[in-house]
């Protein structure tokens, strides 16, 4: 039986993606959309492109009402900017509804943490560790009739996939651990402010939020679960022209020194540390082990030439990861590409809501 699903915020970049896999989705029915601005439109007059849907002429835009959204759908996805969630995830939530939040609201677990890094008190802090992080290839499980999932954003997926397995496994330190992001501006949502006008952003580049953006938190979270210890990154986001992808390159030191093809350790000097291709055979088999059989991870062979590019994942659910060690530096240099609205949004979300819901985990992704 197919689920009956709303989205509140549906008229935003993130809810727009939504509405395109839902309308699409083998195993749910779209009953609501939200937007207080589209409200009274239909879908196919606020967003022609699905115009050939005949559920698109159909539903329209209401206003964002959670009692009336908990008679209308059993699982309720929240599109909406970041502190505005509790509003309605709580009395959906009371309400027997299934709540899948995309915004930050519920990743972070301490309350104390997320009011630093979001300078207000949390709405509802007894809901933060109920909540779970719906990173499906992490948290699989827990996952299975959770009730409320905080789906992680595009930043924290990309650096936390690629870095999970290896702290993990301890083959990286977790001490030092550098990330830098490079993001398309579809990444700041739908709004209209000077800074992403086409004139500011088109033919410029620029980081921001250094050096403490606020999803350092959830990252931090994740990254300290996975090394068993607390670990601090520094993390840099830069805003590109380009619509929607982002590309990360993290810089980590190997647990263990691996000496180069000419038998000079380039951090230690040590001549009983272990060779390049050790280190590369313990990382490919981590890397294997980790995301081999899942279905939205491209691992990309270190023997080949092809690095993680944007345009090989706009439009899809697929991460891609590849990885090189440097035996000049000492280094391994990890590299993700993902399209912010889908694997880092929308369809992130729709994974997750597969799994929540007993459906097959690719089941309108592809
Ligand atoms: N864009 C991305 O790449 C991306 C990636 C991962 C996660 N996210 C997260 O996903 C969430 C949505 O992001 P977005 O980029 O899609 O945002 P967006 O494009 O700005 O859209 C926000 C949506 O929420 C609605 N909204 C705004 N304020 C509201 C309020 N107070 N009450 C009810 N509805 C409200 C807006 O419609 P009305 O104003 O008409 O009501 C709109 O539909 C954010 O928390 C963001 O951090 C975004």
């Amino acid at each position: 039986m197919n689920k009956k699903v709303a989205i509140v915020g549906a008229s935003g970049y993130s809810g727009e993606e939504l509405v395109r896999l839902l309308l699409n989705h083998p195993h749910a029915e779209l009953t609501a959309v939200t937007s207080r601005s589209c409200a009274g439109r239909t879908i196919a007059q606020v967003l022609p492109r699905f115009a050939l849907q005949p559920r698109a002429k159909s539903l329209r835009f209401t206003q964002p009402n959670a009692e009336r959204l908990a008679k209308q759908a059993e699982t309720v996805f929240l599109a909406l900017p970041h502190g505005v969630a509790a509003e309605y995830a709580v009395p959906l939530l009371q309400r027997g509804c299934q709540v899948i939040d995309l915004s930050a609201d519920f990743r972070v677990k301490n309350a104390a943490v997320y009011k630093e890094f979001h300078a207000h008190d949390h709405a509802a802090p007894d809901l933060l560790e109920k909540s779970v992080y719906g990173l499906p290839e992490i948290y699989r499980a827990q996952l299975k009739n959770a009730p409320l999932i905080a789906s992680p954003g595009c930043y924290p997926t990309s650096v936390l996939l690629p870095a999970i397995p290896l702290l993990r496994d301890g083959l990286v330190k977790p001490t030092g651990i550098i990330a830098d992001s490079l993001s398309g501006v579809s990444g700041a949502g739908r709004k209209l402010e000077p800074d992403y006008l086409f004139v500011e952003r088109n033919e410029s580049a620029r980081p921001y939020g250094v050096p403490k953006h606020r999803h350092l938190s959830e990252m931090e979270q994740e990254l300290s679960l996975a090394a068993k210890t607390p670990v601090t990154i520094q993390f840099t986001p830069h805003l590109i022209p380009m619509n929607r992808g982002i590309l990360t390159t993290l810089y980590l030191a190997p647990a263990e020194h691996f000496q180069s093809r000419t038998g000079v350790s380039p951090v230690s000097g040590s001549s009983n540390s272990a060779t390049l291709d050790q280190v590369a055979e313990k990382i490919s088999a981590c890397y294997q082990s980790a995301y081999g059989d899942e279905p939205f991870v491209r691992l990309l062979d270190p023997g080949q030439s092809e690095l993680p590019d944007t345009r090989n994942v706009v439009g899809t659910n697929v991460i891609e990861i590849a990885w090189r060690l440097d035996p000049r530096t000492g280094r391994l240099v990890v590299m993700s590409a993902l399209d912010n609205i889908v694997k880092g949004a929308g369809g992130q979300a729709v994974q997750s809501f597969n799994i929540m819901c007993g459906f097959p985990e690719t089941a309108g992704l592809v």
